[in-house]
This record gives C-alpha cells, sequence and structure tokens, in this order.
C-alpha cells in the first residue's frame, strides 16, 4: 500500500486526537492540526514538531472560514491532504439533558460540529485526492451512535447522520481510490467522557494512547470502507 504523509487530524491538542497525531509523527507523517484553545494546541504542536512538519493554527471546525484555512495553509506548506481524521467533537452539556429538554440550539451546535464541520472538511480536501486517485478519510463515530442510551441522544444523533454520511461518501466514491472509514474507539477515560458522566471514576477505562495504534494500521488497510472498533482492531493486532 502507498505510504501515506500528510494528515489533517482535528482536536489534537488531547484525547484521542492528541495520542494519534503523536503516532503519526513518530512515523514522520507531516501534520496539520487544530483545536480551539491556542495554549493545548501549541503545547502538542511544539512535541510534534521535534519529529516531523507541522502546521497548527487554533480555531473552531465549525466555523467554515476556519475549515478553510487549515486546509488552505495545509495545501500552501505541503502541497496536499492525504489523510483527513474527523476527531473533533461536541457532546453538548454536562451532564447532558434527556431529548425533552434538550435546548434545540444546542442541538444544531452538536450537529453542526459533529456531522456539518467534517463533511465541511471532506469537501475541501476531496478534489485533492480524487486527483491523485488516493486519500483517506476517518470519522470518528461512538457507540452512542448505534445504541440507544437515554440522554445520549443530542450526541448519538448526530454520530449516527456522521456514520451514515460516510457509508454514502464510500458509496459515492466507489472506484475513485479514496478510502472512508467510520471508527468507535470505545470507552476512554478522557475529558469528553469525564464531562459525559460527571462524578463517576473513570481511570479503570483504557487512555486514547492503547487504542490510538489502530489509526496507523488504517493508514495501510485495503478496503475501500469499513466500520471499526479500535480497540478489537488493536487486540487482533496484539
Ligand atoms: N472518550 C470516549 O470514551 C469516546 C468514546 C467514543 C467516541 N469518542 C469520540 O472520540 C473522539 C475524541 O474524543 P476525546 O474523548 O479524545 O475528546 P477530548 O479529550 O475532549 O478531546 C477533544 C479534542 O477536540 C477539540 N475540539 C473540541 N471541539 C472542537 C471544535 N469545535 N473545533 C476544534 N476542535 C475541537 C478539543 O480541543 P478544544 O477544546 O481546545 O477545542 C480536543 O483537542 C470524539 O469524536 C468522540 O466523540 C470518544
Amino acid at each position: 500500500m502507498h505510504t501515506t504523509q500528510i494528515a489533517l487530524i482535528t482536536g489534537a491538542s488531547r484525547g484521542l486526537g492528541l495520542e494519534v497525531a503523536r503516532l503519526y509523527a513518530r512515523r514522520g507523517i507531516r501534520l496539520i492540526v487544530t483545536a480551539r484553545e491556542v495554549a493545548p494546541l501549541q503545547r502538542a504542536a511544539d512535541e510534534f514538531s521535534l519529529l516531523t512538519d507541522v502546521v497548527a493554527i487554533a480555531g473552531d471546525v465549525a466555523d467554515p472560514e476556519h475549515a478553510r484555512r487549515l486546509v488552505a495553509a495545509g495545501f500552501e506548506r505541503f502541497g496536499r491532504i492525504d489523510v483527513l481524521i474527523n476527531n473533533a467533537s461536541e457532546l453538548g452539556p454536562s451532564p447532558m439533558p434527556p431529548l425533552e429538554q434538550l435546548p434545540l440550539q444546542t442541538f444544531e451546535d452538536v450537529l453542526r460540529v459533529n456531522v456539518v464541520a467534517p463533511l465541511s472538511l471532506i469537501q475541501l480536501v476531496l478534489p485533492g485526492m480524487r486527483a491523485r486517485g488516493s486519500g483517506l478519510i476517518v470519522n470518528i463515530t461512538s457507540d452512542a451512535g448505534v445504541q440507544a442510551y437515554p440522554t445520549w441522544g443530542g450526541y448519538g444523533a448526530s454520530k449516527a447522520a456522521l456514520e451514515h454520511l460516510s457509508r454514502v461518501l464510500a458509496a459515492e466514491l466507489e472506484g475513485s481510490g479514496v478510502r472512508v472509514f467510520v471508527v468507535d474507539p470505545g470507552d476512554m477515560d478522557t475529558a469528553m467522557h469525564r464531562a459525559a458522566e460527571p462524578g463517576v471514576d473513570l481511570s479503570h477505562l483504557p487512555g486514547p494512547a492503547s487504542v490510538a495504534p489502530a489509526f496507523v494500521q488504517l493508514l495501510d488497510e485495503d478496503a475501500a470502507f469499513g466500520r471499526f472498533e479500535a480497540q478489537r482492531l488493536v487486540a487482533v493486532s496484539a
């Protein structure tokens, strides 16, 4: 399989995105990374830059202007983007309210970050991928997009939408050489999960570093489409 060299990873300042970017940096994959808060993103970028070339721009993926700036900066620096990892995600309020009480504006915000923003980045990177006849798009989902967990409805509906969008995209891209994967990382001890379950001790859960190797495996996965459970992928290869 061809070597992928330039990856755009959203939400790379902490949690899963940080660990995946770390592993990619170790492989020499050049990175374009983003998150909203400047200082943690800069800290992460400084670390990656010891191993690889990095473009880091802070901003909200749901801001179309930020998405355009990010991709344009990546093209300007590296000339192309081979891998897009749509990892940044919005949970909504903590604690999470039942759907009956979910503020509609909040629901729209969740959909904007978790569904619209990934598609906006996909639309920006696809022309180059199509032209080269290769590319990898990874959209991060959750079991909450499949299972009906009370109070997880806004977030879960957004992940279900992202998954179906990915399936349709893969059908539209058949034969193009662009691969589309949906990855459920499984339960991890991260800031997002702690916000989802405030007051619950999650220290028994695996950290994101334990599932990040699955994202290295996916670089060489030949299928045109797949829904993967990262923890299972890692377990199989261990
Ligand atoms: N943790 C779990 O148990 C679990 C389970 C299943 C699926 N997932 C999925 O795994 C992915 C990573 O989650 P995580 O647990 O690693 O989350 P996390 O630790 O909270 O990290 C989220 C990252 O995304 C960034 N981010 C959030 N909203 C953003 C926005 N609007 N624009 C740009 N960057 C944004 C955050 O930085 P800023 O706050 O500075 O923007 C941070 O870098 C998500 O897609 C999540 O839905 C997680």
